[in-house]
């Protein structure tokens, strides 16, 4: 199963959820059914490491994210992926708008996918690295339940639905 998790700069929330469940599945074989990668919309950051604060704040908890790089998120991305977790209002619905409507019932804000509010993961970009402690908090607090879901839609045989 692979998984896409997107933001806007691909230098914060998404490599940090992406970060995250690579750990996992590096220290556990039997996830090994599970692929993951994040993208964002802007180019800006292209070709970047992650934010140096979330690179800090996920070494404080044991996992490294210096290896990522951004990349933007293209078209091939809606066939390539099974799941599409977006961090925002404002990132699903640009993905919406990119993707062919065959693609919606795979495209989801990641926290509300999960029931977790609030749904948004906000933006630690603009902000001090309490932001960012508190977005890592909220990636810790999905990353299970992220795993027990798609676990279970795995069981199922099935894509997993809304
Ligand atoms: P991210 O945060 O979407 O979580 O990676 C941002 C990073 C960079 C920008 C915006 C958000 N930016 O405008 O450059």
């Amino acid at each position: 199963m692979k998984v896409l998790f997107v933001c806007l700069g691909n230098i914060c929330r998404s490599p940090m959820l992406d970060g995250w469940v690579r750990a996992q599945i590096a220290a556990d074989p039997s996830l090994s059914w599970l692929q993951v990668d994040s993208a964002g919309f802007e180019r800006t950051h292209v070709g970047e490491a992650p934010d140096p604060r979330a690179i800090r704040i996920a070494g404080e908890h044991g996992i490294d994210l210096s290896d990522l790089r951004a990349r933007q998120i293209g078209d091939v991305d809606f066939d390539r992926f099974d799941l599409l977790l977006f961090a925002d209002a404002s990132t699903l619905s640009a993905g919406l708008r990119k993707a062919g409507p065959r693609h919606h019932a795979r495209m989801h804000r990641v926290m509300e996918w999960l029931d977790l509010v609030p749904f948004d993961l906000a933006d630690p970009w603009y902000g001090d690295f309490d932001d960012f402690r508190t977005c890592w908090a909220r990636v810790e607090q999905a990353g299970p339940l992220l795993l027990e879901r798609l676990r279970a839609a795995r069981q199922a045989d099935a894509v997993p639905a809304a």
